[in-house]
């Protein structure tokens, strides 16, 4: 079996077409969940699944399942895929290539002529991102029963359309139901951090990843006028906004190690350049390897944001939007990467994963693990982001290679 290998320039050259549908001037791609860039994506992806031979289900959350049918179809199926959807200005791998590696493993097991016993789903799940909707990893999320089907589908984005609308408006809106039995499942990523590079190994082993927690921040002050108002009488909560942003900030470089804490999402209402604003709403993202310490940086930033508040006059609620703790992947599955890793000469490193990913969603359910490859300085969510062919082929030769031997080649 570990002759097998996968087609490295078939697989980068789907890569490559699939970076097309929402490409950014400077290289990215910017494809955000639900949207008309989004269903192209999801429809080329499932003209070609067809086209390898598989059967396509969509399930109400417009995840898209394509199974290679194994010789004993009754079992669960080993699963691997990822999503393809991106930021605003991301890149071309952030989740295609975990997508488009599983359906590089089915093509290369046709030209081989290999089947397996259990049945092979390649999966592309709906809005991991959260950039539109503000809250990531929905589509696995809800499969893995950690959100409700309902409350995911009327979660609204910045101008109030539903998930459950645009999936509709897209087409994707599937009645299958959503969750299933899954044996196992393999995610390949690139590693979105600097440190396969720097040590020119081209397969990651993840072992975990580490803990978030998000919140949404609404600040209320008042309306007025910027003219006639006095700086003393004004309750501006883009300011008082602003002030939290920088005390959050201070939240993080107050703990050893740093928790990291992002405030990447701003809304100022009425945003109109001679009115003082009356309301500003922003996203924190907290996250650390250690779950007490993640708590208690909840708290600080709590605090510091109520303090703020008081001072200014203003009002502000904090709602927590994600919580996960950290996690440790099954033991099995990341043995099976190592030794698959191992087998083929690859050379590899454990690692842990910063980013979050479908994979710890469905870590909660099925045995589960992640393959990581290098990319360009660590550089994601980013235009910029870069990654080497043969590295992304080394991946994927061992997301093959873990995925038969769970799914047992057939006689
Ligand atoms: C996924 O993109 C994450 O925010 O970790
Ligand atoms: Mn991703
Ligand atoms: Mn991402």
């Amino acid at each position: 079996m570990a002759e097998i290998r996968v087609d490295g320039a078939r697989l980068w050259d789907s890569l490559m077409e699939m970076g097309r549908i929402g490409a950014t001037p400077k290289g990215g791609v910017g494809r955000l969940a639900l949207t008309d860039l989004d269903k192209q994506a999801r429809d080329l992806f499932v003209r070609w699944c067809e086209a390898a031979g598989c059967a396509v289900r969509v399930d109400r959350m417009g995840n898209i399942f394509a199974r290679r049918a194994g010789t004993y179809d009754g079992l669960a199926p080993v699963m691997t895929g990822s999503h393809l959807d991106s930021q605003p200005l991301g890149g071309r791998f952030d989740g295609a290539y975990g997508v488009l590696a599983g359906l590089e493993v089915v093509r290369a097991l046709n030209d081989a002529g290999v089947a397996t016993r259990a049945p092979l789903d390649v999966v592309a799940w709906t809005d991991e991102e959260g950039a539109r909707f503000k809250a990531g990893m929905m589509g696995s999320g809800v499969f893995a029963g950690l959100q409700d089907l309902e409350a995911a589908l009327a979660n609204p984005d910045d101008e109030g359309k539903t998930m459950g609308a645009e999936l509709a408006r897209i087409g994707y809106a599937g009645t299958e139901p959503v969750g299933n039995p899954v044996a196992a499942f393999f995610e390949a990523h690139i590693e979105q951090g600097p440190v396969l590079e720097a040590e020119g190994i081209p397969v990651g082993v993840v072992l975990g990843g580490q803990g978030q927690r998000c919140f949404r921040v609404t600040v209320t002050g008042e309306e007025g006028h910027a003219g006639t108002l006095p700086m003393d009488r004004r309750k501006d909560a883009l300011l008082g906004a602003a002030r939290m942003i920088a005390a959050l900030n201070g939240v993080a470089f107050a703990h050893e190690p740093h928790p990291v804490i992002t405030v990447g999402a701003l809304q100022v209402r009425p945003n109109s350049p001679n009115t003082i604003p009356g309301q500003a709403v922003f996203t924190i993202d907290s996250r650390h390897p250690d779950d007490d310490t993640l708590a208690t940086v909840a708290a600080d930033m709590r605090a510091a944001c109520e303090d703020i508040a008081a001072e200014a006059g203003l009002e502000v609620a904090l709602e927590q939007t994600t919580s996960r703790g950290s996690l440790v992947f099954d033991e099995t599955c990341v043995a099976a990467v190592r030794a698959a890793a191992e087998r083929l000469g690859t050379p590899h490193r454990d690692i842990y994963s910063g980013a979050g990913h479908d994979a710890c969603n469905l870590a909660l359910i099925a045995p589960t693990a992640m393959i990581f490859v290098p990319c360009e300085k660590g550089i994601s969510h980013n235009e910029a982001e870069n990654a080497k062919p043969e590295d992304l082929a080394a991946g994927c030769d061992v997301l093959l290679q873990v995925m038969v031997e769970r799914a047992g080649a057939a006689g």
